[in-house]
């Protein structure tokens, strides 16, 4: 059976598009394509056969001209029913057995697997290297010829992890973990997609998947573990705008426009002036009276990440995860830095500037010195 699928299937390590099939770039691709290629020609042979005998029984068959009866034929005939029985199953047994040693295939991962772990929540991707201490947010970094297992849950909602290039698909469930294994055969960029409806904004719940050699792959893990450390205070709020924000931008736009949360734009103005009202009514000017609990405005910022439940803004339905323990405390700083200094990131239109110019208000002293 198995020579079989080899035989239909591609040789080589990665395939092209076909008409029905995307580019292919893991191990696995070429026996789910074989087997998928199989069955399609199955179909076609049957269709044809069936199609034919339909269109020349219906001419040979036809009522004639004053006939009004049919007369005569058989009506049993045990040896083509035995054939028109046996024949199918035999086909359909094929198909099980060589369709469950592929999906047995893709259920058991190699011992020898890199791990990581996967976060889904709406509407964003996490991704953590427990071998490298390293988290990435809207990009999966792999490295090739090697096996790759993500252990997945989910903060929320049913989600599900498709990657169509190396013919993988799982569901991320709520309160339980779920897994699945690959070995991306050829570095690359492959599109990452959401593929379990989950809300408003499932589509834009997308990531983007690096896949390097064991070299680079080393190479780029340690870099992105010393990144947010190795980063000079005055370059955090760009550090949050270009590496931490994309987990951010399914619900908050940078223009001023409403989405699943409220806009950037402006946030740190309304949190200084307490000029924010939430669901029950109250403002944070309440909250913000001294020896109130935000009598330092950044720390609604902190607390709108680690505890986002605790106020939720008029207006909106308090959609927002808790960031608590995946971000570590200078990712925060660093998003409460953009947060403050976002009019001088962005332009008008919420695009991101090339070269921001901070000016005298770069933030040596940290986020939380110049309360107000
Ligand atoms: Cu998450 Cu669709």
């Amino acid at each position: 059976m198995t020579s079989l699928l080899m035989m239909l299937a591609a040789a080589g390590t990665s395939t092209e598009a076909t008409f029905w099939m995307p580019e292919g770039a893991s191990t696995v691709a070429p026996d789910v394509d074989g087997l998928f290629d199989f069955i399609n020609l199955i179909c076609y042979i049957f269709f044809a056969l069936v199609v034919a005998a339909l269109i020349w029984f219906a001419i040979r068959y036809r009522q004639r001209k004053g006939q009004h009866t049919f007369e005569g034929g058989p009506t049993h005939n045990m040896a083509l029913e035995i054939t028109w029985t046996a024949i199918p199953t035999v086909i359909v047994v094929v198909m099980f057995i060589l369709g469950l040693q592929t999906f047995l295939d893709l259920r058991t991962s190699p011992g020898n697997a890199y791990d990581i772990n996967v976060t889904a929540q709406k509407w964003s991707w996490t991704f953590q290297h427990p071998e490298f201490a390293v988290t990435e947010a809207a990009e999966l970094t792999v490295p090739a010829n090697r096996p790759v297992r993500l252990l997945m849950g989910s903060q929320d909602v049913l989600h599900s992890l498709f990657v169509p290039a190396f013919r993988v698909k799982q569901d991320v469930v709520p309160g339980r973990y779920t897994s699945l294994w690959f070995e991306a055969t050829q570095p690359g960029t492959y599109q990452l997609y959401c593929t379990e409806y989950c809300g408003k904004d499932h589509s834009l719940m997308l990531a983007t998947v690096h896949v390097l050699e064991w070299d680079e792959f080393q190479a780029k893990m340690g870099k992105l573990a010393r990144e947010y450390e190795e980063i000079p205070e005055s370059q955090l709020p760009s550090y949050a705008l270009t590496r931490l924000y994309n987990r951010c931008a399914s619900c908050h736009t940078l223009d001023g426009s409403s989405s699943t949360g409220p806009s950037f734009k402006g946030l740190w103005e309304r949190t200084a002036e307490g000029t924010t009202v939430f669901t029950d009514g109250s403002t944070l000017a309440d909250l913000q009276k001294p020896g109130g609990v935000y009598d330092i405005p950044e720390n609604y910022i902190r607390a709108s990440l680690v505890n986002p439940q605790a106020h939720i803004v008029q207006g909106y339905t308090g959609a927002m995860p808790s960031f608590q323990g995946q971000l570590k405390e200078r990712q925060i700083d660093a998003l409460v830095l953009m947060i403050k200094h976002l009019d001088k990131l962005v332009d008008d239109q919420g695009n991101i500037l090339e070269n921001p110019d901070l000016g005298s208000e770069t933030p040596q002293e940290g986020a939380a010195d110049d309360n107000g």
